[in-house]
């Protein structure tokens, strides 16, 4: 059977929900995918951003299959020895005294919405929070509604109450949208579907003191930023301003559903406030603390800042010699190309070439490349999205 009959067959069988694009993969190694018809392709797209040491990685897989003939489940009445460690690595890597796990970054919001409710109604009632526009939490009800982009809410009306939408990096209005109402502000250290936009320091040491002033939570939502992709291990150090809840997912199951919510001691649940049934299990704990051992040994975050200035240096140089690219965004291995024409006709060429990156933006072409990328790989993938965008017609 060739791909395409794969495809034919996913197409009549998988819901519409998002727009594909025409491949069906077999395997991948490292920083390479393989279709069911061999073709071979360089991945620069890392499953958005889950993929941090790329595909199949020998210790992860090692791991996987350990923990799958020891033990994986056992309700949550009972911990895991994985997820102690686990959770005790994190709060000594991030300062946050207290854990919870879940399956995903969109249910890793929902408990961190929750709990700012909680703590707000502890002050007397309040439960609005304060996200970004053009920001993107997931797609679940409480975290699509906290998402400040319209078009991803408009056919799910109506939306849960208590959000309020401010502009990325614009201080005063944030100070402007507090009242008597809110609890917290949520906000993304880069804004990733929004565009690669990273947030400016000031910006975040502001919205800090103004949470300290407030007595506001400062929830920092880390499932695409976080381990490493910026440039430290987690993208509030940059700004040096630890918030008060973090939210994570994507690269710490590293292909397994898993997401966290790290706080402080003043924002927590108690019994039956909150729970979910697998949490991630065995496999994604075992799994975690594997990924968090492989970044620290090779100390891949301050890697992700070298590669991402290096290429940061050389995407300013296309943007000189190539009238198509007309800015270069982002912080770390998590960069974007904005161009003066459409991104996915760029996308579909790159595919068919071999590259995967993709359209974050009908404009904007992203790419979140494993930390670990090979710099012979890397600049492969650089050559043919060169020559792609230099014979586009901007
Ligand atoms: C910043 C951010 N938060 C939350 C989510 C939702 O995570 P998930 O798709 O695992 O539910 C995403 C997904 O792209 C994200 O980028």
């Amino acid at each position: 059977m060739t791909m395409k009959d794969r495809l034919v067959r996913g197409e009549k069988v998988m819901m519409n929900n998002v727009s594909r694009l025409p491949a069906v993969f077999a395997r991948g190694k490292g920083t390479y995918l393989f279709d069911t018809d061999g073709k071979k392709y360089l991945d620069l797209l890392s499953g958005i951003a889950v993929m941090a040491l790329g595909h199949s990685h020998p210790r992860l897989a090692k791991v996987m299959q350990q923990q799958a003939g020891k033990i994986l489940h056992v309700s949550n009445y009972f911990f895991l020895e994985e997820q102690v460690e686990l959770a005790e690595k994190l709060r000594n890597l991030s300062g946050l005294g207290r854990v919870f796990f879940c399956n995903s970054g969109a249910e890793a919001n929902e408990a961190a919405i929750k709990l700012a409710r909680k703590y707000g109604r502890k002050l007397g009632g309040k439960y609005e929070i304060i996200t970004a526009l053009d920001s993107f939490h997931g797609r679940t009800m409480g975290a699509l509604a906290a998402t400040g982009q319209p078009k991803y809410q408009e056919a799910f009306a109506p939306m849960p109450e208590g959000f309020r939408y401010a502009p990325f990096n614009e201080l005063a209005a944030w100070e402007e949208a507090v009242n008597e109402r809110t609890c917290a502000v949520l906000v993304e250290p880069v804004q990733g579907e929004g565009g690669v936009r990273p947030a400016a320091k000031d910006f975040i040491q502001g919205l800090a003191e103004l949470c300290r002033r407030r007595r506001l939570l400062l929830i920092m939502d880390e499932v695409q930023t976080g381990l490493g992709r910026t440039g430290k291990l987690f993208a509030w150090q940059h700004a040096g301003v630890r918030p008060d809840i973090m939210t994570l997912g994507k690269a710490l199951g590293h292909g397994i559903p898993f997401g966290a919510v790290l706080a402080r001691k003043e924002a927590v649940f108690e019994p039956g406030d909150h729970s979910t049934t697998v949490g991630g299990g065995g496999m994604a704990f075992a799994t975690a603390l594997e990924v968090l051992r492989v970044m620290e040994e090779e100390n891949l975050p301050e890697r992700a800042g070298r590669l991402g200035r290096e290429l940061t240096a050389l995407f300013e140089e296309w943007r000189e010699r190539l009238s198509v690219v007309k800015e270069v965004r982002g912080l770390g291995l998590m960069l974007a190309l904005e161009l003066t024409c459409p991104a996915k006709p760029v996308v579909e060429t790159c595919l068919q070439r071999g590259l995967l990156i993709n359209a974050v933006t009908p404009t904007a072409l992203r790419l979140l490349p494993p930390l670990n990328i090979g710099k012979e790989e890397l600049e492969k993938g650089l050559d043919i999205l060169y020559e792609v965008l230099a014979v586009v017609r901007p």
